[in-house]
């Protein structure tokens, strides 16, 4: 029987210790925020937070989850009002969507580590999290402005 904690909530399960997180969230929790792209820890779309820290959810099987605290998209802040939350719905981010919540919380580990990054940090830190959209230059925008500073260079870049 695993027992961990997810958005706040005592949870158990006694199924497959094997099975991806990302399937238990949203096929036994039907937390659907967390997206499945590629299954291999190269898109970033299935980014939760594990223990605190950025986690793909696609290949952490539920064993490391034991004992552990959960915090997806949907459990980011009470009502949606995370700085990156505010500053993504400021700056129009998302275009199809489909990447966002898990650039967001991404985005939300990087300025917990990193409360004010440079554009280097920003680009190392979410290089991992990828965007057919192309929306990279409104993300870097949006966490410039989540930590409450203007952005280091302003590229022209528009999408
Ligand atoms: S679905 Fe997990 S990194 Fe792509
Ligand atoms: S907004 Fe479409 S993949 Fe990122």
């Amino acid at each position: 029987m695993i027992q961990l904690t997810v958005n706040g909530a005592k949870r158990s399960f006694d199924g497959d210790p094997d099975m991806p997180l990302l399937w238990y969230l949203r096929d036994e929790l039907g937390l659907t925020g967390t997206k499945f792209g590629c299954g291999q820890a190269l898109c970033g779309a299935c980014t939760i937070h594990l223990g605190g820290t950025a986690t793909r959810a696609c290949v952490t099987p539920l064993s490391a989850a034991e004992g552990q605290e959960i915090v997806t998209i949907e459990g980011l802040s009470p009502d949606g009002n995370h700085p990156v939350q505010a500053a993504w719905r400021d700056l129009n981010v998302a275009q199809c969507g489909y990447c966002q919540c898990g650039q967001i919380m991404q985005a939300a580990s990087l300025l917990k580590d990193t409360p004010k990054p440079t554009d280097a940090q920003i680009d190392e830190g979410m290089s991992g999290n990828i965007c057919r959209c192309g929306t990279y230059p409104r993300i870097r925008a949006a966490i410039h402005q989540a930590a409450g500073q203007a952005p280091a260079t302003n590229t022209g870049e528009r999408l």
